[in-house]
């Protein structure tokens, strides 16, 4: 690998661990990498701007509410309510600047319980399996 290859997967590392740790790339840290890497603001913000899975902006908070009306905890939402809150390491009842992790009453599915909403996004008939996948596609991890 050629050294300006070198430099360029060494910003995207840095990059990333950025946004994975603040969820979003601030102006504050396109400066600070520009130092780092010796490079222009304007290089870094390229490079940042180029590829679409870095945020620029603060992303909106995700409300997750799980229902814990009698038809859904019977079907072992509570049991799935410590599984999101394991996952995303925050209790329940707890917010944090951008998610916040509650219970609510019965939305009129219970149908398709057991429920889980992220703000207007409703997901129905959720495991383990489908909550890892939601979590990701709603980027929370
Ligand atoms: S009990 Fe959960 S949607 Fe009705």
């Amino acid at each position: 690998m050629n050294k300006i290859n070198k430099n360029k997967k060494l910003l995207l590392e840095r990059l990333l661990e950025i946004q994975n740790k603040n969820l979003f790339i601030r102006e504050s840290d396109i400066n600070m990498l520009a130092r780092e890497f010796q490079k222009s603001p304007a290089e870094i913000y390229d490079t940042v701007s180029f590829y679409a899975n870095f945020n620029l902006e603060k992303p909106s908070k995700k409300i997750i509410k799980l229902c814990q009306s009698p038809t859904c905890h019977s079907k072992k939402n509570e049991k799935l309510l410590n599984f999101v809150s394991d996952l995303l390491n925050i209790k329940i009842g707890e917010s944090n600047d951008y998610i916040s992790l509650e219970t609510c009453q019965c939305i009129g599915m219970c149908d398709k319980g057991p429920i889980m909403t992220i703000n207007n996004n409703i997901y129905t008939s959720i495991t383990e399996e489908k909550i890892k996948y939601i979590l990701k596609i709603e980027g929370l991890i």
